[in-house]
């Protein structure tokens, strides 16, 4: 897979691709990912990519000249499967669509920033709108860095045990099970015995029974989905 990430900071969305499970799905060449700084794309002397907004109004927008520019040689290079832009009126995020994503080939993300982008990027250019929650970040970057995770930890080989992502909380609408390690017993606090039981069959039924009973009290709407 490959993910292109356009944006205004890039040196903001570097570090979550530079450690951990991300670096080394990068290292195995399961994913490639590049940053494109929207300022490289701007034909304006101060390198600016945002402008005021027409009909007056507080914040800037940032204009459809440098965004289309970098698409457009993106496209030229190859096809894409989504272009997607980061926004918090987008389809909020969930392991649904970080799922389907994870299936595709070539992806572009596209970070908004100030009061967001023309509207004409988004009529010509964007495919999939995606918020990562109802809530106003400063920019779509840290939005970008958590759809990366969640999408690139299900291409197979990036997680050592693939069943590992498959048992994942909200792979089948259900949050996970509680969990436990060594020590047996802290503080008087000990570990289901069930789990020490070494009965698979048991277990197993304990495990389903109690991410039933925690996705009942915690997120009741996931049940009814
Ligand atoms: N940009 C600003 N807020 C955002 C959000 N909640 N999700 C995605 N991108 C955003």
């Amino acid at each position: 897979m490959r993910i292109d990430i356009i944006t205004v900071l890039p040196d903001l969305i570097r570090s979550p691709f530079e450690a951990s499970i991300l670096k080394r799905a990068i290292a195995k060449g399961l994913v490639e990912v590049h940053m494109h700084n929207l300022r490289d794309y701007s034909t304006n002397k101060h390198k600016n990519v945002d402008d005021y907004q027409f009909g007056g109004g507080a914040g800037m927008v940032m204009s459809v000249e440098p965004i289309a520019a970098c698409i457009e040689k993106l496209q030229a290079e190859r096809e894409y499967d989504e272009v997607i832009y980061m926004t918090p009126d987008g389809e909020t995020l969930n392991q649904q669509m970080a799922n389907s994503l994870s299936l595709l080939g070539n992806i572009i993300i596209l970070c908004g920033h100030y009061k967001g982008v023309d509207q004409r990027v988004r009529d010509l250019f964007i495919t999939k709108e995606i918020s990562i929650g109802d809530y106003v970040l400063s920019g779509g970057e840290l939005g970008a860095a958590v759809l990366c995770d969640s999408i690139i930890r299900l291409i197979p080989g990036v997680l050592s045990n693939e069943t590992s992502a498959l048992t994942d909380s909200f792979q089948d609408n259900l949050l996970s099970p509680p969990i436990y390690t060594r020590p047996a017993e802290y503080k008087g606090h000990k570990v289901p015995d069930v789990l020490l039981s070494g009965n698979f069959a048991e277990i197993e039924k304990w495990r389903e029974n109690m991410a039933y009973e925690h996705t009942k009290t915690r997120r009741p709407d996931l049940l009814e989905e």
